[in-house]
Parts: structure tokens; sequence; C-alpha cells
């Protein structure tokens, strides 16, 4: 893809699209956003839209979808079996991801619940570079355990590193040495690691996973829900494929994995999700579960709508038009914020911006939940909906103990095509005056923990009148504004 040049020399990420249908904002007062916390539990995932400005709590269903998208949902064949709709996506999936067979699911989660039912039982490991919440809650429901595996610089916040997201191959090989392979299901690797930060892996390191899944005949499980922005900074940062293409580099990544599996509300814009593979066995393993969760296998709990949609999708994302525009807003967020010198995690990776609450929130310890914090601060002063991707996502161990994350994270997600260049910059200004004054932010305590997935549900409190205290600066400083 060409670079666009402005003659002023300012490095701006310019949209290819245009805006044809739009959805109208509310930006409530503050004295209503503070409301608004108190009845969600300052957890921003139990915030009501009518109370959000900019919503970037997930790029999860949120992208947003194009004409050809909605117009091929007019064509949906509705049959419970063998739905021309089906074959339209089994045909995106080959051509896109390069596998033959597929097996729709209603969406990722539901991949990782099938195929950890296949293959994980109790005293099963499975290694990673590093987990997802959903996948790692449904190897361990399933008696399992994860190992992450990424190299020390995937910790650095402050870095240049092309690749944070890369397993690193030497632990690989010695925790398959002293677990032993045949009680390893299989390796999972995550494309656009999620959780510290949306940090992607090269084809290289791929390759080199492969080569000891081969050496000690393991499969490999490739998450592909970010696998389009993976393939992108490949195309970016990977020497050997500068002058690649998309499917190229797709297809050279899902080619190295023996089953691969997606989220569709992620990779295709759309909703839905699919494991797909070119091993018959494979699927033989996984076909009969699919009736038993999801739905018939043409349908897999899928709208026939939103099958149309996925294909259409997944054709978008060979085009480096639509699958660049979220990575260079982020890029563009996270060089101007950290210009400012608020901590980032860098290099600008994909999915979102992400804030360090360690950094931020120095002065919060991690026994009160510092991301968790920093979200809902940033909620009060801008009406901005970030996530918590810290501790309070982590999960307790086998004795109930609280286990705390690497990184306490403030993802601001950017799902693509949604923001415009000035909603991208109010995030950018809100945020320089809550750095500014983060010293108002103080801890949070759970008061309602379940005991699954409890970032999704729980219920926490401030632990003093700290948001009252950041409310009046916010007044003093803004006067009237909202
Ligand atoms: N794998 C990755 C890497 C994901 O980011 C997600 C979802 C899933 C699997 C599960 O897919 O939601 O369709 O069941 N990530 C969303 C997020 C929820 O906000 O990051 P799902």
């Amino acid at each position: 893809m060409q670079e666009i040049k402005f003659y002023s020399g300012e490095n701006i990420p310019l949209e290819l699209h245009k805006v044809r249908i739009v959805q109208k904002l509310h930006l409530v007062p503050i004295e209503r956003r503070l409301e608004a916390l108190y009845e969600g539990g300052f957890n921003t995932f139990r915030l009501s839209t009518k109370d959000v400005f900019l919503d970037m709590l997930t790029d999860s269903g949120t992208n947003a979808m194009s004409d050809n998208q909605l117009a091929a949902m007019m064509q949906g064949d509705d049959a419970y079996a063998g739905s021309q709709s089906f074959y339209r996506l089994e045909k995106a999936v080959q051509d896109v991801l390069g596998k033959k067979y597929l097996l729709p699911v209603h969406q990722g989660r539901a991949a990782e619940n099938i195929i950890a039912l296949a293959y994980v039982k109790k005293g099963s490991l499975v290694p990673m570079n590093y987990h997802f919440t959903t996948a790692m809650a449904h190897i361990t429901d399933k008696g399992g355990q994860i190992v992450e595996l990424l190299y020390d610089e995937a910790y650095v916040i402050n870095s240049d590193h092309p690749f944070k997201g890369n397993m690193n191959i030497e632990k690989l090989e010695e925790v398959i040495k002293r677990h032993g392979a045949s009680n390893i299901p299989f390796i999972r690797m995550e494309a656009s690691t999620n959780l510290i930060g949306g940090q992607p892996f090269s084809v290289q390191n791929l390759r080199d996973v492969r080569a000891l899944a081969d050496k000690y005949g393991i499969r490999i499980v490739l998450d592909c829900s970010l696998l389009g922005e993976n393939a992108f900074l490949v195309l970016k940062r990977e020497e050997e494929f500068k002058k690649s293409d998309m499917k190229t580099v797709l297809h050279t990544m899902t080619s190295l994995a023996d089953l691969c599996y997606f989220s569709a509300r992620k990779i295709s814009s759309s909703r839905g999700g699919g494991m797909c593979t070119d091993r018959p066995e494979i699927i033989k393993e996984l076909e009969a579960l699919v009736p038993l969760y999801e739905g018939f296998t043409t349908y897999g709990g899928i709208s026939i709508r939103e099958i149309e949609a996925m294909a259409v999708g997944l054709y978008e994302t060979l085009d480096e038009t639509m699958i660049c525009q979220s990575p260079n807003f982020i890029k563009y967020l996270v060089d101007s914020l950290d210009a400012k010198g608020v901590p980032m995690i860098k290099p600008a990776g994909v999915l979102g911006a992400h804030v360090d609450a360690m950094q931020v929130c120095a002065h919060i310890p991690q026994t009160e939940y510092p991301a968790g914090a920093l979200a809902a601060a940033l909620f009060l002063v801008s009406g901005i909906r970030g996530m918590e991707r810290g501790s309070i996502s982590n999960q307790r161990d086998d004795e109930g103990n609280e286990t705390y994350a690497d990184m306490e994270l403030l993802r601001l997600a950017v799902p693509r095509r949604v923001f415009t260049l000035s909603q991208i910059k109010y995030v950018e200004d809100r945020l320089n005056w809550l750095y500014a004054n983060r010293t108002l932010i103080g801890g949070l305590r759970f008061v309602y923990e379940p005991p699954v997935l409890r970032f999704f549900m729980g219920g926490l409190e401030p632990t003093s009148d700290w948001p009252q205290k950041l409310m009046a600066k916010f007044k003093a400083d803004f006067g009237e504004s909202l």
C-alpha cells in the first residue's frame, strides 16, 4: 500500500472510507457519569451505552460494517442444513485463510470450548505465547493448565521490539521435555497477543514453533481472531515480507498451524466464529461437538445473515486500506500520548491503545486494582469507556488466592472505521489531563466477585471519596464544559 504524505509534513492517518450511516452519541454531564459508575459497580462492562460517549471497550462486534457486508446479508439462504450461505463462507475461509474444512460456531470462545472438550483432560498442559481470558478459562474448566512462554522483552512497556508476541522457543522446548509431549494436547499461538497490548508474532517465530511441534509430534492451534492485524504488521515489520501482500502472509501463517479458530466478531467485523483445518481427522474429532453445543454444522449457532456478512468481511481483511485503519489510528494516539509523557505500551500494537496503569497509578497498590481504577477515572472525566486488562481480568488460583497480572493496562479499543480523528484527539486531550491529575485517582475493592470471569459482571467500590475529588478538580479546570 502506498503512503499518503501531507504537504505540512504532519503524520496523519487519512481515512480511506466515507461515513454514510451515522449513530448519534451523547456526552452526559460529569455528575451523571459519576452516578453511572456507582450504579455499574465501577466496572466499565456494566455501564449502559446511554451514558457512554466514546465506546472503546472492545473491537468485538463493534467494527464498522461495510456497504457490501450489509448488502450481502440480504441474500441469506435460510436453511437449517446445507445453506448456500455456509458454502459462500466456506469458500471465503478457503480463499482468505487457506483452510479446506470449516466448522462454524457462534463466537470465538465457543471454538475454545469445543477444542478444549476434544483435547484437554486433567493433567494436560497447554503452552501458549500468552493466555486470553476465555481460552484459559475453557482449558482450566476441563482440568488442564496453561503456561505462558513469551520472551522477557514482551513485558517491557517502552520498547521498540517489533514482535513482542513471539513464543519463547527455548522455553517451549524445555517445557515439552519436562512435561512430556504426550501431556501436551496442543500448543496455542495467539495472533496479535491481546492481553499484552495487541502485540504481533513474526512468521519466522511461528516457523520455529512449527519445527518444535513437528519434532515432538504436537498440534499447533492458532487463534486467528486478530490475524488480519498481525499479518498487516508482518508486512510492515518483517524484512522477508516487506514486498509481500496480505493473502500471502495470511496463508503462510495459517499453513503452519494444524487447526485455526477465530472470533468473527473481530477478524471479519461481523458476528460468529469458526474452526478450520486441512486435516480430515481433526474435523472428525470436533464435528460431533458442534451440533451438541452450537447448532447444525452448516450454521453453528450463527444467524444466516451474519454468515453472509462474515464471508464478505473475511475478503475485506485482504484489503490493506481497510485493515490498516485501526492500527494507524492506534499508532497516532499512542505516539501523541507518548510525546506528552503518558506511559503507553510501545510499540503501538493493534486492537487498541494501551495505557500503563502501573506507572500512571504508581501510588495505587496492585491489591487495589490500578487498571480498573484508571478505567473508572477516565470514564468519569470524559465519558470514554475503556477496559481493564490487569488483575481484575485475572482469575484466582486453585486455592482461591488472588493472582496479580504481569501488566496493569487500560485498553482503549479502536474498532475499525468507527471513530473520527477529532474523537481520537479528544481521547488524547482527556487522557493528558487525567495524567496531569493522576494523584487524585484512588483504589478499588470488590464488593461482588463472581467465581468465573469475574471482570465481566463483578462489582467494585472506591476505597475513598477520590471520585468526588476528581470530579471537583475537573469542574474547577473545565468549568461548564461537558
Ligand atoms: N481470542 C482472542 C485473541 C480474543 O481477543 C477474543 C475476544 C476471543 C478469542 C474470544 O472471542 O469474544 O468471540 O468469544 N476478545 C474480545 C476482546 C472479547 O474484547 O478482546 P469471542
